[in-house]
């Protein structure tokens, strides 16, 4: 039967310092207390990470008001390894905006967060929409909206939020399980 494969998430990534990367794998725990989870960076996602998938979470880091752009991840990169800190793996890319940009249209659910600075979204901006965005434009439907983890100045993920976004990852596990059997037929291509 179809069902165990339409409960199949997948959480892709991109992150420099870490942060992104840690809020994808409490979504994916948080997802896990209900549908089976994977947490796979961009660059790494395989065919078999998408085959009957039912539900993609996609994050990153907010760069330049958005969704980073090569010049600006270089930029990171370079920032992160001159100021001593620890690069996340595979931080070299390729990163999540290629990846939606080679992504196949499929039909299935979909939602997206980001991290950055606790300030006014005016501000700041926010990678998660131009995400989402990209998401639908591949035929992925709307699950809840864009979701926001912000940091501190100092690049560290304000108090409560890994387990904010454990509670929202289980969120979209319950809304998945609802969602999956009469709206929406999971894609068993690539
Ligand atoms: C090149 C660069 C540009 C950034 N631009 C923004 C921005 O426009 N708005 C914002 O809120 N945060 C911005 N940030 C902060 C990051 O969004 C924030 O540190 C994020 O948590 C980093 O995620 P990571 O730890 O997964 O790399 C920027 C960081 C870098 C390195």
């Amino acid at each position: 039967m179809e069902n165990s494969k339409a409960t199949h998430a997948l959480v892709v990534y991109e992150s420099i310092y870490g942060n992104t990367h840690e809020v994808a794998n409490a979504v994916a725990e948080g997802l896990r207390e209900s549908v089976d989870a994977v947490v796979v960076r961009a660059a790494d996602v395989q065919r078999e990470n998408l085959a009957g998938i039912a539900l993609i979470v996609a994050g990153g880091p907010t760069h330049g008001h958005g969704l980073s752009r090569p010049q600006l991840r270089e930029a990171g990169v370079k920032g992160a390894v001159s100021a001593g800190e620890e690069v996340d793996p595979g931080a070299e890319g390729p990163w999540l905006r290629e990846w939606l940009t080679s992504l196949d249209p499929r039909t299935a659910w979909a939602t997206s967060f980001d991290t950055r600075y606790d300030a006014p979204e005016l501000l700041t901006g926010h990678a998660s929409k131009g995400i989402m965005r990209k998401l639908e434009q591949k035929g992925l439907r709307r699950l809840a909206e864009p979701e926001s983890f912000p940091v501190t100045g100092q690049n560290q993920l304000l108090p409560g939020e890994l387990e904010r976004a454990r509670v929202w990852g289980r969120t979209l596990g319950h809304k998945l399980q609802q969602a999956a059997p009469s709206s929406v037929r999971p894609s068993y291509g690539s």
